[in-house]
Parts: C-alpha cells; sequence; structure tokens
C-alpha cells in the first residue's frame, strides 16, 4: 500500500512531497474508523516493547528521529505510525528560513537521501503553541540548536533559550551539536567547547523543580580520540545519555556518478549508506564507557535486522528517518515484531 503512495510521492519534489504527506494523513485520520485502523494496525504494542529510561516509560524503542517535525506539528498524526516516541525540532530560539531550495535530495538507488535543510523552524516559541495543544500519550524530546546567525561564543545563550522555553512541554532534551549545515556548529562538539555549553544546561536544569533528561547529538564523523572525549564529557557533567548518529558528511560508496554529487552538493547523508558507520560510533561508545548511560541508536535503519543490530551494539532506543520515507509504517511494525521474537526466544 504504501509502495503506490510512494510512487506517486516520489514524483514531487522531496520538501513538497514531505509537506503533502502530512496533510493527507491529518485528512485521512479525519475519517470515521482510520484512527481506530491505524492503531489497531500499528500501534498496539504489546507489553514487552516496553522500555523505562529515566523514569520515562516508552510504549516501544523505536522513535522519529529529530527534523522530521521540525515546529511540533505532526506528533500526534505521525504517532498513529507505531512510534514509541517523537522527536521534535532542531528549534532555534528565533525563526529562521534555513538554506535556499533545493535543499533536500533522494538517491533512490541508495535509499538514502541528502540535506542541507540548515535548521529551517518556526523558532521555539511557535513549536510550544503547538506543545500546548498536546493531548495524545506520546514521550515527545525537544531538539534544540543555535540560530546561524549567533557566534558560537554566544551559543550557550541560544541553547538556554530554546530549553528554558521547552522546558515545560517535553519530556527530554536533545542538545544537537551535530548537524553540518550550521556554518561551524560541528566545532561546538571540540572537548572543552562541549563540556562547557553541557555544564551550563546541566546546572540550570538542575535548577529546574524536576530536572529532564538531557542528551547530545554527535555527528558519525568523529574520531575515536574525539568519541573518547563524549564519553568523558557524558560521565563527568554528567549528561543523561548520546543520541547517535547524525547525518554524515562522507561520500564514500553511494550509487552516484561525480557529476552527480557534484551536483547536489554540500549536505548530510541519511540512509542505508551511513548505517555501517553509526552502528560502529554506538558499539564503540557503549564499549568504551561500558555501556554506563544510555545510547539512542540512529542512522540508516531500513530493516528489523539494522535495528537489532544497534540494540545489540548498546542502544537502548532508536529513532528511524530516511527509512520511514522509504518505506513507512510497515518498517516500525516489522522492527517491532522482530523485538518480540527476540524477547520470546
Ligand atoms: C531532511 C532531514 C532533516 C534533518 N533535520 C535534523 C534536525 O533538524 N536535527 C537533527 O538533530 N537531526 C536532523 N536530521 C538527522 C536525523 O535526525 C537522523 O539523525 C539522520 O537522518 C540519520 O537517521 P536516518 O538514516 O534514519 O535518516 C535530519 C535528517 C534529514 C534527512
Amino acid at each position: 500500500m504504501y509502495k503506490i503512495f510512494r510512487s506517486i510521492l516520489f514524483l514531487f519534489e522531496p520538501e513538497k512531497a514531505h509537506a503533502l504527506t502530512a496533510r493527507l494523513l491529518h485528512v485521512l485520520l479525519f475519517v470515521p474508523g482510520v484512527k481506530r485502523l491505524f492503531t489497531r494496525k500499528f500501534c498496539a504494542d504489546d507489553d514487552r516493547l516496553k522500555r523505562t529510561l529515566w523514569g520515562l516509560t516508552f510504549s516501544n524503542p523505536v522513535g522519529l528521529a529529530a527534523g522530521f517535525d521540525k515546529n511540533a506539528r505532526l506528533y500526534t498524526d505521525f504517532s498513529y505510525c507505531g512510534f514509541g516516541f517523537i522527536e521534535i525540532g532542531t528549534l532555534t530560539p528565533r525563526p529562521q528560513k534555513g538554506n535556499p531550495r533545493p535543499r533536500l535530495f533522494r538517491l533512490k538507488k541508495d535509499q538514502a537521501l541528502i540535506n542541507r535543510m540548515g535548521f529551517n523552524n518556526h523558532g521555539v516559541e511557535w513549536a510550544t503553541s503547538q506543545l500546548k495543544k498536546r493531548k495524545k500519550n506520546i514521550i515527545i524530546g525537544g531538539n534544540i540548536g543555535k540560530n546561524k546567525d549567533t557566534h558560537n561564543d554566544l551559543a550557550v545563550n541560544d541553547y538556554l533559550d530554546a530549553f528554558e522555553t521547552l522546558y515545560p512541554y517535553v519530556d527530554y532534551f536533545v542538545v544537537n551539536v551535530s548537524s553540518p549545515n550550521t556554518p561551524n556548529l560541528r566545532e561546538l562538539q571540540e572537548k572543552k567547547t562541549l563540556k562547557k555549553l553541557l555544564s551550563i544546561l546541566q546546572e540550570r536544569n538542575k535548577s529546574m523543580p524536576s530536572p529532564k533528561p538531557i542528551l547530545v547529538k554527535i555527528a558519525p564523523d568523529l574520531s575515536n580520540q574525539q568519541l573518547d572525549d563524549i564519553v568523558d564529557i557524558v560521565l563527568t557533567t554528567p549528561i543523561d545519555g548520546v543520541i547517535a548518529t547524525n547525518t554524515t558528511v562522507d561520500r564514500h560508496g553511494l550509487d552516484l556518478s561525480q557529476q552527480e554529487k557534484q551536483h547536489i552538493g554540500a549536505g548530510g547523508l541519511s540512509g542505508q549508506p551511513l548505517n555501517k558507520r553509526s552502528t560502529e560510533v554506538i558499539r564503540y561508545l557503549a564499549d568504551k564507557s561500558n555501556r554506563a548511560f544510555p545510547i539512542i541508536g540512529v542512522g540508516g535503519i531500513s530493516s528489523p535486522s539494522d535495528a537489532l543490530e544497534k540494540i545489540e551494539a548498546g542502544a537502548s532506543l532508536i529513532q528511524i528517518y530516511t527509512g520511514f520515507i522509504y518505506q513507512g509504517p510497515k518498517l516500525i511494525r516489522d522492527i517491532k515484531r522482530a523485538l518480540l521474537k527476540m524477547a520470546k526466544s
């Protein structure tokens, strides 16, 4: 069913297809009986899929990764696709347009995407107006970043601003320092800078009546030395976990000519070609830390076995973006079935 829908959808430019899917799902869910049908087909989670982390109970460990619902406008509708949690954002304090279009490209043969969206979002204030309407009981993560025109020296103010505004409305926070599409953002992953940023955020968090989990989202392009630094920072700050990984700037092994690569240009690669490296990063962090903190594994999951591999490597929860674009809610359902099968054996 989704395959037929996808073949029509893929006739449209990727960003238009995204908007169209969101609108169609919204309308579809108004048709009497459809919510019940989706709930039965995709959301009837067995208790054995439940995961409890940081005092939060996830109905299942498969989440929607950041960037899909940047403005917290889609989380209710897409929760009917069977996700156990949804991460909104990346949100910046002030609204910004992001990079000029085209900025999102499909690599069908590779089951991948390249994007250089550049944190296009309506700003954190606007997102809270959507989150205030939250009715459905699904865990929501708030992924926060800095505005493009904020110098890295002042980045902490942007993260604090977004954190404080979102605080009443989300269940956990993700500090995104790993998008390749905001100039110099990845420099915030440097040890001293990151330690300072996370310490300030955690201090503010601890002064709140009930502190929330804070995770850091990292790039797959970090060296082992840099991953060692991440382990050290997470354990000593301390913060609550890591999301591994964001998109990669690596272009190896793609089924694209040099000319096609040049035509697409800069951006972060997601989907199947990212899977191996992302799992390597998860395994490295889990081994180095002796599984001392939870890892949310994301990057190139496009089959149940990819998902199981990430969990085996050390991920407590997983997230999906590109696989969901190519395969729809069936992928979430199949992963959950595989997890149940594993639980039985
Ligand atoms: C179009 C697009 C936009 C994204 N935007 C964000 C974002 O705003 N913040 C973020 O942390 N990650 C963002 N990501 C990265 C995803 O959350 C995820 O880490 C990455 O795509 C790897 O997972 P996947 O292979 O399942 O897509 C984006 C990815 C895509 C494809």
